[in-house]
């Protein structure tokens, strides 16, 4: 069966697209028809870049829950909603059904309200991929409260500073995490970030790991015990919380090129339209389909394309704690085999990864259930698509080559599975009411096919970012100050003679390590934390696997190599370890290189040009260099190359 809103042809698809530019309001207008609104809209799109404002459905009612549990019941209470596939592979699996997560929503919700939690209070949750999460973010959605997950891998510190931007009140974790052979006690990096916390009143944590937990009285709460409260009085049903259209839906953080994450917000009706629309028509998902994204909640792909979208579509969605290479790199082949699962999502970084360890662990898995395959977070270079497209798909399944952001909430530009044409490493064509256009430095729209220039869209899609939370000035200048009336990716991009468009990178200070984004001004500071750094500069180079890697130039005070502290190899460890303290693993440089000076303008400006083709292993175009304060310093940085 498929969707009233499903494109079935390409001819239908340039059609969509024609109709959904002329005249967005009446597309997106039509396409609403087919969701559960407590109140109708009066008034389909209200917008200005300049402010921004963007208003899509003002004056509707609804819950995003009703549309994502309450309307599947009746036809579908029975059908799996949630796949859910543990770390250990001995260890059972779970299935929810759609009449049973709706209950254990529902129950969690009570939980929520008798705590306190209202709407619009600001509930952060720091947890592993566990069914526990998709009900703590769909419960928070139902009482309508605001949800903030952070990433299981970010640290004390980055939590500390994310509960304080969105002034939350409230935090569900777990006792900890299984992440392949490691045991993450989430519970006490939380204890450690809430230490000089004066906002937050409750902490409910869910047993997992069961690794030892201080629970404060007062304060921290058990999940279980909770639910055993809503349980005995019987409570099985909660009304959905009716939310304005424009109303907050949850912050996501992410970086920019400033030191400081933002907290992207997305609101109700917009988002849940868009995800909806792009989960059916870019997978080309069947009832039935069982789909499987592998990213983490943590992500925006996450809450996107494991939880609002497929479910509000009434989809199978499955969910795996672990990780791809392990016990063994057959890990998702198996799951695969397993579920006989039709639809995989992943990141270009996995699959390089999985690249790595050969064909044996593909062997011997059945994989003859897949029909449709999609990659995200980051461009993909031609070998691993062309892997991918062997030995996984077996030369059967469409690649869908989604290019989107945090911001954007759901996928601008990617193929439709077996519907419009794909090309290795081009994400090809604008969904329906995505306009991109290029423009050149200056913001002149650089016109026709065979071109490049850094990527903007035209006119909002329903999951616009609103706004950054607390913050409104600084979503204004981030996305829609650098050119007036476009919002700017921070991407650049070429489009082919056929119009098919191609993400070549990052334009701004940002690095994509793995599919994760990181500002380099976030790693600096973090690094600069450290007692013996005078100053860092941190560029992105090419990596195999991981896309880019982050090579930090450090300067350590009285040079390294002469210094109490030990060798080079213990300074850089030393260095490590500050940076996962700051930000969290995930931002420790992949290469240090101590050097006495960095290249500076006169003006005191670190020429990261310079820097970013040294990383890159280029030793002779590096420029013009005759306008550094002190031009000898490069010869240097270059003969010291890691
Ligand atoms: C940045 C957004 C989109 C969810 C995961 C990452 C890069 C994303 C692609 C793609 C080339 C891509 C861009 C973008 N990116 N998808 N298919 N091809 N690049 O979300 O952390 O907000 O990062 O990821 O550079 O700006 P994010």
């Amino acid at each position: 069966m498929s969707y009233p809103y499903q494109i079935t042809n390409i001819e239908q698809y340039h059609r969509d697209y024609k109709r959904s530019i002329e005249d967005p309001a009446e597309f997106w207008s039509t396409i609403a028809e087919h969701f559960t609104w407590k109140k109708k809209w009066h008034t389909t799109l209200n917008w200005n870049f300049s402010e921004p404002k963007i208003e899509w459905f003002k004056g509707a009612k609804l819950n995003i829950t009703e549309n994502c549990l309450d309307r599947h019941l009746e036809k579908f209470g029975d059908t799996p909603a949630l796949i859910w596939e543990p770390n250990d592979p001995d260890e059972h699996h779970r299935i929810l059904t759609y009449r049973k997560l709706y209950e254990k929503v529902c129950q969690f919700s009570h939980v929520l309200k008798n705590n306190g939690v209202k709407k619009g209070d600001r509930v952060c949750i720091y947890m592993g991929m566990i069914p526990e999460l998709a009900i703590a973010v769909l419960a928070c959605a139902r009482v309508g409260a605001i949800h903030s997950v952070v990433f299981g891998g970010f640290s004390a510190q980055s939590i500390a500073d994310r509960l304080y931007d969105a002034q939350a009140e409230y935090i569900v974790t777990c006792d900890g995490a299984y992440r392949g052979q490691k045991d993450i006690p989430l519970k006490s990096v939380i204890d450690d970030a809430l230490i000089g916390n004066r906002i937050v009143k409750k902490v409910i944590v869910t047993t997992r790991t069961r690794t030892p937990v201080s629970m404060i009285k007062g304060r921290d709460l058990w999940w279980e015990d909770e639910i055993k409260k809503v349980e005995t009085l019987g409570l099985t049903d909660f009304p959905a919380e009716e939310m304005d259209a424009e109303d907050p839906l949850f912050i996501l953080y992410t970086s920019g090129s400033t030191g400081k994450p933002k907290g992207v917000v997305h609101s109700c009706a917009g988002y849940m339209l868009f995800t909806t629309y792009t989960f059916v028509n870019v997978f080309q998902y069947q009832q039935g389909d069982i789909h499987f994204c592998t990213a983490d909640i943590g992500w925006i792909t996450g809450h996107s394309y494991i939880l609002y979208g497929p479910l509000s579509a009434g989809a199978t969605t499955l969910m795996f704690e672990g990780v791809p290479t392990w016990p063994d790199a057959g890990r998702f082949w198996n799951i695969i085999d397993k579920f006989k699962v039709n639809i995989l999502y992943t990141a270009p970084t996995a699959i390089r990864s999985l690249m790595g360890f050969g064909l044996g662990p593909v062997h011997g898995h059945d994989l003859s259930s897949l029909k449709v395959l999609g990659t995200v977070g980051e461009p993909i270079n031609e070998e691993a698509w062309h892997w991918y497209d062997e030995h996984i798909g077996k030369k059967k399944c469409p690649i869908v080559d989604t290019w989107w952001q945090t911001e954007t909430g759901g996928i601008l530009i990617s193929n439709l599975a077996g519907i419009t044409p794909s090309k290795p490493s081009f994400a090809t064509l604008p969904l329906p009411g995505v306009h991109p256009i290029l423009v050149d430095e200056n913001g002149k729209e650089v016109e026709g096919n065979n071109v490049s220039g850094n990527l903007c869209i035209k006119s909002p899609w329903p999951s616009t970012i609103r706004t950054t939370y607390g913050d409104h000035e600084r979503c204004k200048t981030n996305y829609f100050a650098t050119y007036p009336n476009l919002y700017f990716t921070g991407d650049g991009a070429l489009r082919d003679e056929n119009g098919f468009y191609r993400i070549t990178g990052r334009v701004d200070d940002v690095l994509n390590v793995s599919g994760h984004r990181i500002g380099t001004a976030e790693v600096e500071n973090a690094i600069n934390m450290h007692a013996n750094v005078v100053e860092s500069a941190v560029v992105g180079y090419p990596h195999d696997i991981k896309g880019q890697g982050i090579y930090a130039f450090v300067i350590y005070q009285g040079s390294h190599a002469q210094n109490t502290h030990g060798t080079a190899e213990m300074i850089r460890k030393d260095i490590h370890q500050t940076v996962s303290r700051i930000i969290g693993a995930i931002a420790k440089p992949d290469k240090i290189q101590f050097v006495s000076g960095l290249p500076k303008t006169r003006s005191g400006k670190i020429m990261r040009r310079i820097l970013r083709k040294i990383a890159e292993g280029e030793t002779e175009n590096l420029g013009d260099i005759s306008t550094l304060l002190d031009p000898g310093v490069v010869e240097e940085i270059k003969n010291g190359k890691l």
